[in-house]
């Protein structure tokens, strides 16, 4: 695959050499692209070392030196050649240019004629990063379906301390190799399904102000919502409670509760092709919750509790000739766990992953896991950005309702 790397004028750009290895590494070939402030920054030479390639710089024509090549027609030419454009450091000029459509420069006319998927790895100030301005275009790139690779914390070149350091290289790199697993936007492989997912926590009520409920983001339902919707689907999201917005174009359901959360699943069940229960349901709760704050004593608290619903068993019963697919979020026994769930709830699908492991899990962009099927068949995928294995799990699933036809 063909990255063209473009390259902003910020601090950060010398960490842009250490990406376009990191890219290499992954297997890809690399065009470097320097904006005339980049320049600034770091010389066209070193990019052109490391990649092999003469670096394409500033406007469109008058290639200046042996390693820098532009012409007028070579933004139109490059948008074509290649198959990912990652943008870091993206400053906040950059951008605002690509936000609004402004195209006076070699890199922001190729991002006009580009039509595949992007990667923005910003890196400024904390102060810009957080200015209105700067939100409403992160916004824009967002909704068009740009991949950000958000800043990280830590101190800055300007001194103070804060989120606008640009994501480590290897960070940024794996996210590019991640699209490899993912189809071309023209892949629409799920038209006609209706997909009903479930997302997020759920909140059991304690008392007035208090709850019971885990760690789960919400991050791997929603990405399965948006490449159940790039691939064609119609997609009924229920999500609990979470801090991320939904992607555009699906049907989002807001719940509370495990109880909540039945009665919407329930609803949708008739229209639904795939189930995908990506939720964490708290199991147990507390029945007749008061509705006012429990005021505290010197005493020892006991709480009694009773179970949830189980969702998903119940979906195993009632399911049909629909695909149902669980989670297993386990500890131990990995594989095993996952199979006794895939029998007890009749799924078709168990995605288990162990929550023991840093940086996968509840709260990460990254997932690791097994793909149980009914089949028998255990498929391990590697550590991947949530979308990635998002767009594996609907591959394997298709696969499988193939299988599952033929075996009728
Ligand atoms: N689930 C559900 N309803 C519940 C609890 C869990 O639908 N009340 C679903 C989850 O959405 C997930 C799957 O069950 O798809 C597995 O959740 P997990 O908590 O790992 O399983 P449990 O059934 O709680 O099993 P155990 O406690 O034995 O691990």
């Amino acid at each position: 695959m063909n990255v063209a790397l473009g390259v902003g004028g910020g601090v950060a750009a010398y960490k842009a050499a250490e990406l376009a290895r990191a890219l290499m590494e992954h297997g890809f070939t690399v065009q470097a692209i320097l904006t005339d402030a980049a320049r600034e920054f770091i010389q066209p030479l070193t990019f052109a070392a490391l990649t092999g390639r003469k670096v394409i710089t500033g406007l469109f024509s008058g290639a200046s030196s042996e390693d820098t090549l532009a012409s007028s027609v070579e933004h139109i030419r490059v948008a074509q050649e290649h198959d990912v454009l990652v943008i870091a450091p993206a400053t906040a000029d950059l951008l605002a240019k690509l936000a609004h459509g402004l195209a006076g420069d070699f890199l922001t006319t190729m991002y006009l004629a580009f039509t595949g998927p992007v990667v923005l790895a910003p890196a400024m100030n904390s102060n810009m990063w957080n200015h209105p301005a700067l939100r409403e275009n992160m916004r824009i790139l967002r909704e068009r379906g740009h991949t950000i690779v958000e800043p990280e914390d830590g101190p800055l070149a300007c001194g103070t301390i804060g989120p606008g350091r640009l994501a480590e290289p290897e960070k940024i790199a794996k996210v590019v190799a991640g699209l490899r697993n993912r189809p071309a936007a023209s892949k629409r492989d799920m038209e006609g399904e209706t997909v009903l997912i479930t997302a997020g926590p759920t909140q059991e009520p304690l008392d007035a102000v208090r709850y019971l409920s885990n760690r789960s983001s919400g991050k791997m339902g929603y990405a399965l919502a948006q490449a159940a919707r790039d691939r064609g689907a119609r997609v009924i999201l229920v999500s609990g409670p979470v801090h991320i917005d939904p992607p555009k174009d699906v049907e989002i359901v807001r719940v509370h509760t495990a109880v909540e959360m039945r009665e919407a699943v329930m609803d949708h069940l008739d229209e639904a092709t795939v189930i995908v229960k990506a939720a964490a349901v708290a199991d147990y709760q507390r029945l007749n919750a008061p509705n006012h704050k429990v005021k505290k004593t010197a005493a020892r608290l006991s709480l009694e509790l009773d179970p949830t619903p189980d969702i998903l068993a119940e979906l195993g019963r009632k399911k049909g000739d629909r695909l149902l697919v669980g989670f297993a979020a386990e500890t131990e026994n990995l594989i095993e766990e996952a199979r006794r769930k895939l029998e007890s709830k009749n799924c078709d699908m168990v995605v288990a992953n162990l929550v023991s492991q840093e940086g996968e899990g509840f709260e990460s962009d990254e997932n690791e896991v097994v793909l149980v099927l009914r089949t028998g068949e255990a498929i391990p995928v590697k550590r991947a950005p949530k979308t990635a294995i998002a767009h594996r799990i609907f591959d394997e699933m298709i696969k499988l309702r193939l299988a599952l036809h033929s075996l009728r």
